[in-house]
């Protein structure tokens, strides 16, 4: 029987109980299945079983120098993988679930194909109920990137996942679209009294700051081009990055309207064209979050030959988009 064309439906199960209860069987097996989380989706595999981890890698032909983030249900499980520190427990009392990630100091329990190599892990615990059903039924943590093809725009719905990968994941679980849209921010807590931020999120890291009582650098390490020494994870200049062309302006900067140019707006302008787009009919940072990938993807498909989009404010949840669009943009600059 051949397999189902790209794109069929029949990818994606719906969260019921019974179908939470075969992929949590079907991730303890080793399989992969991607999973809704409140960010973005993921491609999950069972964290304790090493071959699952590397069939994620090649799926997503993303390099073994790139760790995976571990996602978990409760707190005393993550204390088998990595070191619960005293800020780390705090952090985790005020986030937790939610779209944050802390790297942390590992323990034997992570493989080392999870953590490439390194002695932290980043860990999670997500607060879309549909992977807290599946983690804990499934009573292991799972490894989970983004369920994109590494370097590519990240999937915010389920659709999505199966656009990227059709019958190379035929376990797709819907739950939705995502809530927030982008990904977790990622905490370095590695070292407790140096707390840095290594992605914005959604988290700022004025909120880390206040519950915690330290400063917390907010600057990412300075961003690596691929293939440069070591891959500093997280840090890639170019990410997120769709096939056409993407230029990014300031609010209002856009060029005049061109048959072969999407304009891609904030928010709604007054005087639409047919190849005007905008992120949000508000302009309101969090919805445009939460539209970012999709619209990009969207643009994507059609057949534009270039993609102007303006950049948001540099405050709250705006950080992390324009470090999204950034890295989109990258290699076209
Ligand atoms: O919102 C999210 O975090 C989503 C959902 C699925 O949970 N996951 C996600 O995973 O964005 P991924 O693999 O696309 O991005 C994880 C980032 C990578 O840039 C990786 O280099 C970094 O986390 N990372 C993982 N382990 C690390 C570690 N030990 N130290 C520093 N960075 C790490
Ligand atoms: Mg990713």
């Amino acid at each position: 029987m051949a397999p189902p064309d790209k794109g069929a439906a029949a990818f994606l199960y719906p969260p019921t109980s019974n179908n939470i209860e075969f992929f949590a069987q079907a991730l303890r097996a080793g399989a992969l299945v991607a999973i809704p989380t409140e960010t973005v989706y993921g491609l999950a595999a069972n964290a304790d079983l090493p071959s699952a981890c590397r069939a994620v890698f090649m799926i997503k032909g993303r390099p073994l120098l790139d760790p995976l983030i571990v996602h978990f249900a409760d707190l005393a499980q993550v204390a088998h993988y990595a070191v619960l520190t005293p800020t780390a427990r705090t952090v985790a009392e005020r986030f937790w679930p939610g779209p944050l990630t802390m790297v942390l100091q590992k323990t034997a329990r992570t493989d080392s194909l999870i953590t490439a190599g390194r002695d932290t892990v980043a860990v999670r615990m997500p607060a879309h109920p549909v992977a807290q059903q599946l983690i804990a039924a499934a009573g292991i943590p799972l490894a989970a990137p983004s369920a994109n093809p590494f370097g590519y725009v990240s999937p915010t719905t389920a659709q999505h996942v199966v656009d990227s990968f059709g019958a190379a994941v035929p376990f797709v679980i819907d739950g939705g679209p995502t809530h927030i849209g982008i990904e977790s921010t990622i905490l370095d807590l590695s070292q407790p009294e140096q707390p840095r931020i290594l992605r914005p999120g959604a988290i700022s890291a004025e909120a880390i700051a206040a519950c915690i009582d330290v400063p917390v650098a907010a600057s990412a390490s300075p961003a690596r081009r691929p293939g440069q020494a070591a891959l500093a994870p997280g840090t890639l200049e170019s990410h997120y990055c769709p096939n056409t062309p993407l230029h990014l302006v300031s609010p209002g900067s856009l060029p005049p309207p061109a048959p072969t140019h999407a304009r891609i707006f904030l928010k709604r302008p007054l005087a639409p064209q047919p190849t005007d787009f905008w992120f949000s009919e508000s302009g309101q940072l969090t919805d445009i979050a939460h539209h970012l990938f999709a619209l990009l993807r969207q643009l994507d498909r059609a057949d534009f030959s270039a993609l102007y989009c303006e950049l948001p404010p540099a405050t709250g949840i705006g950080i992390a988009i324009r470090d999204r669009l950034r890295r989109a943009a990258a290699k076209f600059r």
